[in-house]
């Protein structure tokens, strides 16, 4: 967990919660960590509902966050191939919680391989 998550966290008041449980984020869904923080289901829907093809969500993500290619070594081949929520699915995934690889590459790859760490 970095500092600036968890300055988001403070932030949004949700300290207690994480420091009484001592669980922490890993119980929120990361769509629910961004709607707390950024105000609204419109920080990545367009009018609060999904597009169909996910184009316009992938927009607000890099908005945000950058872009696949100005990223570590995990995100960078990616570029032009995927969108964020191919790997962090937002209603689906905890916030905290690390992506796999083996949905789509057979070989054993790991984050932590390809990272060093
Ligand atoms: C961090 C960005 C983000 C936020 C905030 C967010 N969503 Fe989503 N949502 C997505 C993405 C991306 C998808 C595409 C499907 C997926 O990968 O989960 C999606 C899919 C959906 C779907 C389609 C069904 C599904 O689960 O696939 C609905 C309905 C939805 N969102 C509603 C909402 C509502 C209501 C809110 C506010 C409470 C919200 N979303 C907040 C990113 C977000
Ligand atoms: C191929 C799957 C994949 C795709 C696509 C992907 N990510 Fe990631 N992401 C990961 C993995 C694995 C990690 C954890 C290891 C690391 O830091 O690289 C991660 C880490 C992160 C983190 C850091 C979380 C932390 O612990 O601080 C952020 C923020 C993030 N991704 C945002 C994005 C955004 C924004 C996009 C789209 C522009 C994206 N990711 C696309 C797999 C992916
Ligand atoms: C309005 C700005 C904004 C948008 C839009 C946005 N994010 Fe974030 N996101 C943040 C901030 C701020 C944080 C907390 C600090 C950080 O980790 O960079 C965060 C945190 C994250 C994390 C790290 C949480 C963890 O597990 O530690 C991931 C992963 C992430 N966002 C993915 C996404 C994805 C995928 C999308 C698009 C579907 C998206 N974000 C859209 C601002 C945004
Ligand atoms: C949703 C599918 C998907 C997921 C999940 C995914 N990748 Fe990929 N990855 C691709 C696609 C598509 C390509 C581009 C085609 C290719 O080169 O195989 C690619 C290419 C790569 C490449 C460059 C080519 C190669 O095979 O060396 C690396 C490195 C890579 N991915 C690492 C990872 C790592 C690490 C993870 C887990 C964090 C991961 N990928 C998860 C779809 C995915």
């Amino acid at each position: 967990m970095s500092k600036k998550v968890l300055g988001a966290l403070f932030g949004a008041g949700l300290a207690a919660m994480a420091l009484s449980t001592g669980a922490f984020a890993e119980e929120q869904k990361l769509a629910e960590f961004h709607v707390e923080m950024n105000g609204g289901c419109d920080s990545c829907h367009k009018d609060g509902s999904p597009s169909a093809d996910g184009e316009y969500e992938f927009q607000q993500c890099q908005g945000c966050h950058g872009g696949l290619a100005d990223m570590d070594a995990v995100h960078k081949p990616h570029d032009g191939m995927l969108k964020c929520a191919d790997c962090h699915a937002p209603h689906d995934m905890n916030v905290g919680q690390r992506p796999t690889c083996e949905a789509c590459h057979d070989d054993g790859r790991t984050p932590e391989k390809i990272l060093g760490k």
